[in-house]
């Protein structure tokens, strides 16, 4: 909502009082034995995308039909086997996108095209219209049966209510007969609109009415679909709902019960769950719950919700981004960071703590988790959808030094001691605190180059030259600008490191010890750096450690060297 639409404005006082009497409370039904909390769902549903209908009916700017073909053949790509394609009768973009795929061959064998139309003689033709030549439809005929509607917008009784439903599935049955003789595959799909606001019992016996007119076989079923088309009680009375239409419908065996739920209370995934459970077989939905007012249930939190729990969802998701990528275009809704599965954050800890046990579940899954996804604060592997390891860790002031550790050596192979990072890890923080977010690695980078590679201090290298001696000495000669002045200094040692450390401590004037050397190469091939850190101690056995970096091994260590010494001084 744009905020000159926001009836309150954080100018205008709030009210202490919310006016709640206005709103009744729902009804359950009364469902004693309800035997849907046991249920475990294990395998996926008959999965139906209604991103064409639903979905785009919904949007400020509805897709153009080149947008419709891309959201088109992206869930094509996903394996959706039902796609409702659009209303024809309704609009004539829709009737003309319908069209094109039947005329361009572009339906897959094995995708099912489903087309939506309103209990009315003149748009049942048109829709019959539109899918002539189609393989496979699914003619989803639909009107209100709730009983505000009947009252408030029809003024209609349930028997007139009835007949409405009935007599426009004997039209569908007669106008599409010559479809059949063509040799399409027709499938009636009836949804009783707003399901969950109509009487069950009422809800029980239009949709056998209807089942008596089609005569649906255990071959040939029909599709029940019951909407939540306004969500308007906790899920678990949804799946009450389900369970009772399905124990009292006559010819249980020849119907697919399909779930449409939207999301007004936030819980249309949940709904449609539990919905499962209580014995549904088909779902219907969107991708990222795009959808009229809060939207659909979300297919792909659905199924990923069922990957999770090592079931196969029958969708391909590996490729998120992609799907985020398509979605985001065709409705110019961007997904939002938190979106499960697919939101930018979603696998992204900042809390050092977090970090940390991610860092240790990681390393337990490379050597010994026997290919189980055991990973602390991940229900599932970022790798699966697209993602990758290394935007599971984030740092700003609430992360630790595993975090800085995490990002210096998934992003640039710097594995530091534990003494160069707990002293580098409060500076990082600071930055963090002073910049007030998150520290991108080139940041983190800047900052540790700034605190131990280039430091600032009196000393700099200029120049060295190192001769051998024998076979066991060598010396070096150096040049170093310390404060204003530059001076040349030489020393012999068993290796280069060894001279330059004599040559040091006889200009210096102070003792010099060299500890925990490492130096190791960066990156690979010709342009390979190598990094070198140590530390130095003084007579009081403090360390102060340096790095140099360079594509010389001895050029990395005498840097390195430096930056100890600048760090001393400092
Ligand atoms: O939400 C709804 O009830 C619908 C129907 C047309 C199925 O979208
Ligand atoms: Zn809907």
């Amino acid at each position: 909502m744009n905020s000159n639409t926001r009836p309150n404005t954080p100018e205008q006082p709030i009210e202490k009082k919310m006016p709640f009497h206005k709103y009744k409370p729902f009804k359950p039904i009364a469902l004693a034995d309800r035997s849907w909390p046991d249920q475990v769902i294990s395998r996926a549903p008959r999965w139906c995308s209604v991103d064409l209908r639903d979905g785009n009916q919904a949007l400020i700017e509805p897709m153009s039909p080149v947008e419709k073909q891309q959201m088109y053949d992206l869930l094509i790509d996903l394996g959706f086997k039902e796609i409702e394609v659009g209303f024809p009768a309704a609009s004539q973009t829709d009737f003309d996108f319908v069209r094109n795929i039947i005329e361009a061959d572009s339906i897959p064998e094995g995708v099912t095209i489903q087309v939506l139309c309103q209990a009315r003689k003149e748009l049942i033709a048109r829709t019959c219209e539109a899918v002539q030549g189609a393989r496979d439809v699914i003619f989803h005929l639909y009107n209100s049966t709730s009983t505000l509607q009947r009252k408030v917008v029809f003024g209609m009784s349930r028997e007139e209510i009835i007949t409405l439903a009935t007599d426009a599935t004997a039209l569908v049955k007669q106008y599409t007969q010559p479809l059949v003789d063509a040799g399409t595959n027709v499938i009636l799909e009836y949804s009783p609109e707003s399901y969950t606001a109509t009487e069950m019992d009422f809800a029980v016996d239009i949709c056998t009415a209807v089942m008596e007119v089609w005569q649906p076989t255990e071959d040939k079923k029909i599709i029940l679909n019951l909407p939540s088309t306004v969500e308007m009680a906790t899920p678990n009375i949804y799946a009450d709902q389900i369970e009772y239409f399905i124990r009292k419908l006559p010819e249980r065996n020849k119907a697919v019960i399909s779930l449409h739920t939207h999301n007004d209370r936030g819980t249309g995934i949940a709904a449609s769950e539990l919905g499962l459970m209580a014995g549904a077989e088909r779902i219907e939905g969107t991708l990222f719950g795009n959808g009229e007012r809060t939207g659909n249930c979300d297919l792909i939190t659905m199924a990923m919700n069922l990957f999770s729990q090592g079931i196969d969802p029958e969708l391909y998701l590996s490729n998120m981004p992609g799907i985020v990528e398509v979605s985001e275009s065709c409705t110019k809704i961007p997904v939002h960071v938190r979106q499960p599965y697919a939101g930018e954050l979603v696998f992204t800890a900042f809390s050092g703590s977090h970090q940390d046990a991610i860092r240790k579940g990681m390393s337990h899954v490379e050597s010994g988790s026997e290919g189980a996804w055991e990973v602390p604060y991940l229900p599932i592997d970022p790798a699966d959808v697209g993602g990758s390891y290394r935007e599971t860790v984030r740092v700003n002031s609430q992360s630790g030094k595993g975090g800085v550790a995490f990002i210096l050596e998934n992003y640039f192979g710097v594995q530091l001691p534990r003494e160069v990072l707990l002293e580098l890890s409060p500076i990082i923080q600071a930055v963090s605190e002073a910049d007030g977010g998150e520290l991108k690695p080139d940041t983190i980078w800047n900052t540790f180059v700034t605190e131990f590679v280039e430091v600032k201090g009196p000393y700099q290298l200029l120049d060295y030259q190192i001769h051998s001696l024998d076979r066991e000495n060598e010396k070096c000669t150096a040049r170093l600008a310390i404060s204003a002045s530059e001076v040349d200094i030489s020393g012999q040692g068993s290796g280069p490191i060894d001279a330059f450390v004599a040559a040091l401590i006889e200009t210096l004037n102070e003792p010099l010890n060299v500890v925990d050397y490492q130096e190791y190469s960066l990156n690979e091939g010709s342009q390979a750096q190598a990094i070198c850190i140590l530390s130095i101690s003084d007579d009081e056995q403090r360390k102060y450690y340096g790095v140099g970096i360079s594509q010389n091994t001895t050029t990395a260590a005498f840097k390195s060297i430096i930056a100890a010494i600048n760090r001393k001084w400092r």
